[in-house]
């Protein structure tokens, strides 16, 4: 499986890009006001930081305005690092549209807001590179987030659909190892969480223990 960043924070991106773990990256407008920076300054750095899709989210609500701004987007970013850039695009009607004319001009889109494996099918229909089903807000509101990534892996193997599953929206490890054991493409994984992938109590405990052990080995 893939993991993505889910974050702006360039120091955060950095850092776990030097771990050899993050193979691409996302931002939300709410990550990107989160991080403090402009939005300009994030598109300036982040391309140069992980050689892997990098999305950035259309705020535009007609599709013709998303597929202007998405052009925008992509003409922000310097040469070599456009082939990296994944369009976001809400999951509605317009966003369809403008998801068509997108993949039509050669342009990934990743479909974000998506809260049913039925959006996900018509996402991939209008020509998705990425769907992003957000699992943890499902939980939030008493069903099942992770339900919707077993229906969504199954309808798109049945089909030998090519758009990715971005599992997206996670909230702690777990769901990592189950988004994982599903098949899922890939998890996109705020840095806290990640972080937290990397740690297990008994293996500071046993790190200290081979360290104190070390300073009794006669010299
Ligand atoms: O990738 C989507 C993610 O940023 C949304 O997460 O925690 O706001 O539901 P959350």
């Amino acid at each position: 499986m893939k993991i993505f960043v889910d974050s702006a924070d360039l120091e955060e991106i950095r850092e776990l890009a030097s771990w050899g773990i993050v193979d691409g990256v996302t931002t939300n407008p709410t990550l990107v006001k989160k991080s403090g920076r402009s939005f300009s300054e994030i598109i300036e750095e982040i391309f140069k930081i992980v050689d892997g899709p990098i999305s950035l989210e259309v705020v535009s609500e007609k599709a013709s305005d998303m597929v202007k701004e998405a052009e925008g987007l992509v003409k922000k970013v310097s040469k070599q690092y456009q082939k990296n850039v994944a369009i976001k695009v809400p999951m509605n009607p317009e966003g369809l549209k403008a998801v068509k004319q997108l993949s039509e001009k050669g342009i990934k889109t990743n479909v974000t807001l998506i809260f049913s494996a039925n959006q996900a099918l018509l996402a991939a229909k209008a020509g998705a590179s990425y769907v992003s089903p957000f699992i943890g807000r499902l939980d939030d509101i008493g069903q099942d987030g992770m339900q919707i990534i077993e229906e969504i892996m199954e309808i798109f193997t049945n089909y030998d659909i090519e758009t990715e599953v971005i599992v997206a929206s996670i909230r702690h490890p777990i769901h990592v190892i189950h988004a994982a054991r599903i098949g899922a493409d890939i998890a996109t994984i705020p840095p806290g969480i990640i972080r937290k992938m990397a740690n297990h109590s008994l293996t500071d405990v046993g790190i200290q223990l081979f360290l104190n052990d070390w300073e009794k080995v006669k010299k």
